[in-house]
């Protein structure tokens, strides 16, 4: 009797201290999941013929599982002659022949939802291919494509010869208008000059796109990735050069040398992305499911988070990409400011997002070396907001090096010897590393579309998944599971110890374990003191980086050493429970 009256008592004092216990919010899937980027081209080959395939990625879904991964965004699979390797779509409503067909994407949506993983697609509204049905009949003018690109006669130069309308410059560098010898006329491609721009102020056009998307939600896809939104729409007067922006170290050819005032995130953009809500909403009121929209954006963060009145659930952060980015010199202190760039500018009720790498950027471990991808999977994992996990980022995959004799990627060919490795996106599109066998088993052909880093034998998925050391795959399926608990999921977040070495923070919701996550991204050993930051004086190991010998051990928080890529999580035992 006296023992029931004391436990009552201290569960009233609980519920007091803890004032009312927050309702869990009411999280949709794209804000508990991991989105793990998939480039079909080199996930895994089923057909031996050395590219990635529809039908390789399905026989693979059990990774994601392994992983705790509740949605994958899937590149490009549709049909293309592939100048931009998929980016250049010849038709967006069928698959290309090297990734399978389109009951392969219905099994592979099937087969995700099965297994409670959501499909996020490529969305590429910007351009064609230059193969397009559309564009061939834009061409020979035949109704209603002839203004379905943007189109111009140009300048007359003083020998009566065309010349281009204005001195825009292409997002790979270089000439964005291309004469055309049978309609007589200049075409715009922001990118290479296989993909023609769509013209955005053809309502035709709109309709057409809308069409496109409305398609692949009939097909079962739970959300879209949107390519180069930037780009969509150009100025209408387009005879105006855009100024120079005197960005120092930046020769005439880069993108960069301009500010694209005509070109580049005009208010009309944001009606064309209202319209593709619009249609994905429709599909939303059927099954009640939210229909996820994500777009690819290099900006500001206030240029960035005004898409979120239009109809995006996400636009891409990617803050610790550029334009500072991750550099191989950043400690805790640059890290946390990278960091607090999404927290300070996100507007309220919004959600955050971080990404590390994508099919487009250096990969973290090009910049930080291999042995920090733990460190940064610890911090991309349980921050608070929606992780972006590129292929290969669960196991450290390096980048491998490519000649330029032997260079696909158009961006850094455009570049040149001299320059290309800046700019070839290559390196970070090796073959993802399954095992230690033949071609590390992601084809049976001898010559894969790129070569598989020479790495494999040691580094790859299955022999870190046999590990008896704690992997970088062990540790990462370790923190998706962790990011499933409330105060990771949707608890708040404050910065604790920060100095130049250490960047930490702890993550809690009331009723909830408090926990302290913290790394050393510095050069050197530190030794710290978080007591003031936490409600206790021990914390028990729930997850590190390897090197720490004991699990389950109880740690003294005034005097925590990490060496440099050493992270740990920590649960903060309360001052009550040490009693
Ligand atoms: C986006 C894609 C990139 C592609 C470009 C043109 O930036 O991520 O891979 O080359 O758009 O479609
Ligand atoms: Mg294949």
């Amino acid at each position: 009797m006296r023992a029931l009256g004391n436990s009552v008592v201290t569960l009233c004092l609980s519920l007091l201290s803890f004032g009312h216990i927050q309702a869990k919010p009411d999280l949709k899937w794209w804000q508990t999941t991991i989105v793990y980027q998939i480039y079909p081209r080199s996930f895994k080959d089923s057909d031996g013929d050395g590219v990635g395939d529809l039908k390789g990625i399905i026989s693979k879904l059990d990774h994601f599982v392994y992983l705790g991964v509740q949605a994958i965004w899937l590149s490009p699979f549709y049909k293309s002659p592939n100048k931009d390797f998929g980016y250049d779509i010849s038709n967006h409503t069928d698959v290309d022949p090297l990734f399978g067909d389109l009951d392969d994407v219905t099994e592979l949506i099937e087969e995700c939802h099965k297994r409670d993983i959501k499909v996020i697609i490529d969305f590429v509204p910007n351009h064609t291919s230059d193969l397009h049905p559309w564009f061939q009949a834009s061409i020979k003018k035949q109704e209603p494509y002839t203004d379905f690109y943007v189109w111009t006669d140009g300048k007359t130069g003083p020998d009566g010869a065309r010349t281009k309308p204005n001195n825009w410059l292409g997002v790979f560098g270089g000439e964005v208008w291309k004469w055309n010898d049978e309609r007589k006329q200049f075409y715009y491609h922001a990118f290479v000059e296989e993909q023609p721009d769509l013209n955005y102020r053809n309502p035709k056009v709109v309709d057409e796109m809308n069409k496109v998307i409305d398609f692949w939600m009939k097909m079962g896809v739970d959300g879209i990735r949107v390519d180069a939104i930037t780009n969509l729409i150009e100025t209408e007067d387009i005879f105006q050069d855009e100024p120079r922006s005197y960005k120092p170290g930046v020769p005439p050819f880069q993108y960069e040398y301009l500010d694209h005032i005509y070109t580049s995130n005009l208010p009309e953009i944001r009606g064309a992305i209202r319209g593709w809500r619009n249609v994905m909403d429709k599909h939303s009121q059927k099954d009640g499911l939210e229909r996820f929209m994500v777009v690819e954006f290099y900006d500001t963060p206030e240029k960035r988070n005004a898409y979120l009145d239009y109809g995006v659930h996400l636009p891409f952060n990617f803050d610790l990409i550029e334009p500072i980015g991750i550099r191989p010199e950043s400690g805790g202190r640059q890290i946390r400011d990278l960091v607090d760039i999404e927290y300070a500018n996100l507007p309220q009720n919004s959600w955050p997002n971080f990404v590390m790498g994508n099919h487009d950027r250096k990969r973290i471990t090009k910049k930080r070396g291999a042995r920090a991808a733990n460190a940064f999977n610890m911090l991309l994992l349980t921050l608070k907001g929606t992780p972006t996990t590129y292929y290969g980022e669960e196991i450290g995959m390096e980048e491998i090096h490519v000649s330029f004799e032997d260079t696909q990627d158009p961006w850094g060919l455009n570049y040149g010897k001299e320059r290309y490795e800046e700019f070839s996106r290559d390196p970070c599109r090796s073959p993802l590393q399954w095992n230690d066998g033949y071609q590390s088993g992601f084809t049976t052909a001898n010559k894969p579309w790129l070569p598989v880093h020479p790495n494999y034998k040691t580094l790859n998925i299955q022999t870190q998944m046999a590990s008896n050391d704690l992997s970088p795959i062990q540790l990462y399926s370790q923190l998706a599971r962790l990011r499933q608990e409330p105060s990771f999921q949707y608890g708040d977040l404050f910065y604790s110890v920060v100095n130049d070495n250490i960047f930490s923070y702890v993550r809690q919701t009331e009723g909830q374990p408090q926990y302290l996550v913290t790394i050393n991204f510095g050069k050197s050993k530190s030794i710290d003191d978080y007591t003031s930051s936490v409600n206790g004086r021990e914390g028990k190991v729930i997850a590190h980086t390897g090197n720490f010998n004991e699990q389950n051990m109880k740690i003294d928080l005034s005097k925590i050493v990490l060496k440099p890529d050493q992270g740990l999580v920590l649960e903060v035992l309360s001052n009550k429970d040490e009693l």
